[in-house]
């Protein structure tokens, strides 16, 4: 099957191979849960497509005795729902691109970032099935597909902390969007962990191994990992940032788009947010004059733990050329610093820099 015939035609596709394209900012702002065939997808390597009934999630390391699930197997399981956001690390990446080069890296704009409901069974009760031994801190996690990184051949793989993994809302989900998974967002299973980058969302999952250290896969152990904006790629000392988990409260502009020409005088202007970690989000101000003075957007559903919020208002557009400025706070108190100099770094990561859209107001 092709990977792509499952996907909306208007889909942004970064790179057709492997597979990288997320919706048009007005798409994606419009529905709380983005529908799948809207659904960003972020791949490293090829899809794969296992044989469901063949297919075994095998969980070892400090466990008890290594344990082989098949699907029927997990679904003995007590089922449990979570509507989650999924965000790429990357997601904002093209506001950093401005400022500096960053080559080989997605140029997302803000597409790549999406909500599903995802059904499944809480992680927990599979590592409790297996015995969690002392010592383990770590869940690592093994993807079927094929990456090739410096003539290597492997598997995707993360890792996330065994106290995170034990949370309830981190599930192996067969389901997505109240349908079974697809091939593209990691059919038969996948893990989906609320709250962090979607890097630690392995699809495909084969393989699970409890240890006292985090994964040194390649995506674990080199990329996505965070570097101070003085680093560049000469100085960078490979495997010395800081693994990303927890998402950066931020905020993007979906409508109006950059560079829209609209009439002078009272026009909507609508996006997501999204809380540091998956809190919910306390509030989104959004200004017409460049950050000079603020109003407090409407919230549309949500305030809820794991899922990005939804917000809208009104601004009055001036005649000429302005910028409309939007940021957020969560619950806890997180807000995002103001300008992008602040955020660079040299892979793109974690971009949430107030986010500025340049448009113009017709007289
Ligand atoms: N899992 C595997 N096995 N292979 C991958 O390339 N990409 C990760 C994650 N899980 C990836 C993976 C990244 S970087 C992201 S952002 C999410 O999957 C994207 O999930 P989606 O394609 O369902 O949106």
């Amino acid at each position: 099957m092709s990977a792509v015939v499952e996907k909306h035609p208007d889909l942004i596709v970064r790179t057709a191979e492997p597979f990288n394209a997320g919706p048009p900012p007005r798409l994606l702002g419009r529905h709380w849960v983005t529908p799948t065939e809207l659904f960003f997808v972020r791949n490293h390597g090829t899809v794969p497509e296992p044989d469901a009934a063949a297919y075994r999630l095998v969980v070892h390391g400090g466990t008890a005795g290594p344990l082989s699930l098949s699907l029927d197997d997990l679904r003995r399981f007590p089922r449990h729902a979570v509507t989650a956001t999924l965000q790429c690390a990357g997601n904002r990446r093209r506001e950093l691109l401005d400022l500096r080069d960053i080559p080989g890296e997605v140029p997302w704009d803000l597409e790549a970032i999406s909500q599903g409901e995802w059904g499944g069974v809480s992680l927990y009760h599979v590592l409790e099935l297996a015995g969690i031994r002392p010592g383990v801190a770590h869940v690592a996690l093994i993807g079927l597909d094929e990456v090739e990184r410096r003539g290597r051949r492997f598997g995707f793989g993360a890792s996330i902390p065994l106290d995170k993994a034990l949370g309830p809302e981190v599930l192996l989900a067969d389901e997505m969007n109240g349908a079974p998974l697809s091939p593209l967002h990691g059919a038969p299973l996948r893990l989906v962990v609320p709250g962090y980058i979607g890097a630690r969302s392995v699809k495909w999952l084969g393989e699970i191994v409890l240890q006292a250290q985090p994964s040194d896969n390649y995506f674990q152990a080199v990329a996505y990992q965070h570097f101070p904006p003085d680093v560049d790629a000469t100085t960078a000392v490979e495997g010395a940032g800081r693994m990303l988990d927890e998402l950066f409260v931020s905020t993007a502009i979906c409508v109006p788009a950059a560079g829209a020409s609209l009439p002078a005088g009272p026009t909507t202007v609508s996006g997501y947010a999204v809380g540091q970690g998956g809190r919910p989000i306390q509030g989104v101000e959004v200004s017409a004059d460049g950050g000079r003075t603020w109003m407090e957007a409407t919230l549309h559903g949500g305030q809820q733990p794991w899922a990005w919020q939804l917000w809208s208002t009104t601004v009055r557009l001036a005649a000429g050329p302005q910028t409309l400025v939007a940021r957020a706070i969560d619950c806890d108190g997180h807000v995002q610093p103001a300008d992008v100099d602040a955020t660079w770094n040299y892979k793109g990561y974690m971009n949430n820099a107030w986010h500025r859209v340049e448009v113009l107001g017709q007289a």
